[in-house]
């Protein structure tokens, strides 16, 4: 009961995003998905929860071809996500941003609300519920998003950059926090983050891309001992061993 990009690219008019990327995240599993600015990787989140339709490749959720389902329809199959900035309903507080979702999803407001505060309780974060979402501090901002993201008992989760912007000791956070979320809950994340660290610490299994193809993919050995993986971040392929 796989997530995965098969083969995939993408094309902005002549411009070539993704270059037959292919990845797949099982339940239970963190994948990590790294590469520098503009690499792709939103590209593959985009692709992955039907925001962006591949031009080549397919999209599979558990075997099943749902390349051509849209946003909504991927939500409603188990496939969540985060954005890269909070975009959270910043007139409502904290619950409602949590209860909308899960109407919009197709539940009675009383299970919604009951399921969100179930879910506050799981993440420690029940405090907020009354807060403006506006007016959050950007790694509470960060929690909410991820547990309207939770609402609906989604299948997948898909992170982009969740730890941007935060300490070190914010990031140790939200790691133990992603990784119950695969432990505890069973679902499956992809992980993009420009905190390498967070991401080996993480992922048992990382995929890395560099102009829309992807240059690695392997466990936190491999991709430490990658000379592409090094010579993508540091620009050049005269990386020293
Ligand atoms: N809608 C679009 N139209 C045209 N080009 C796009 C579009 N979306 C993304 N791109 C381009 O595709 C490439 C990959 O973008 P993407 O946002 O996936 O990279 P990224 O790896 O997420 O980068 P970052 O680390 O900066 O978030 C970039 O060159 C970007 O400018
Ligand atoms: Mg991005």
């Amino acid at each position: 009961m796989a997530l995965a990009l098969d083969r995939v690219g993408v094309a902005f008019g002549g411009f070539q995003a993704l270059n037959d990327v292919s990845l797949t995240v099982a339940p239970g599993q963190v994948v990590g998905l790294i590469g520098p600015n503009g690499a792709g990787k939103t590209t593959c989140v985009n692709t992955l929860t039907g925001f962006q339709r591949p031009s080549t490749g397919r999209v599979l959720l558990g075997g099943r071809d749902v390349s051509r389902l849209a946003a909504p329809a991927m939500r409603r199959a188990g496939v969540a996500r985060t954005f890269q900035a909070g975009r959270l309903f910043a007139g409502l507080d904290v619950l409602d941003n949590l209860a909308c979702t899960g109407v919009g999803l197709g539940l009675r407001r009383a299970r919604a609300e009951h399921e969100a505060e179930a879910l506050m309780d799981w993440m420690g974060i029940r405090a907020l519920q009354s807060r403006g979402a506006a007016g959050l501090p950007y790694t509470d901002e960060r929690r909410v998003a991820i547990a309207r993201a939770l609402m609906g008992a989604p299948r997948f989760l898909l992170l982009d950059e969740p730890a941007a912007g935060m300490s070190d000791p914010e990031a140790a956070d939200l790691a133990a926090l992603i990784r119950r979320i695969a432990t505890e809950r069973g679902i499956g994340c992809l992980l993009i983050e420009h905190n390498v660290g967070l991401v080996l610490s993480v992922c048992a299994d990382v995929v890395v891309l560099d102009g829309g193809q992807v240059i690695e993919h392997g466990d936190r050995a491999a991709i430490l001992a990658s000379r592409a993986v090094r010579a993508a971040y540091l620009g050049t392929a005269e990386v020293a061993a």
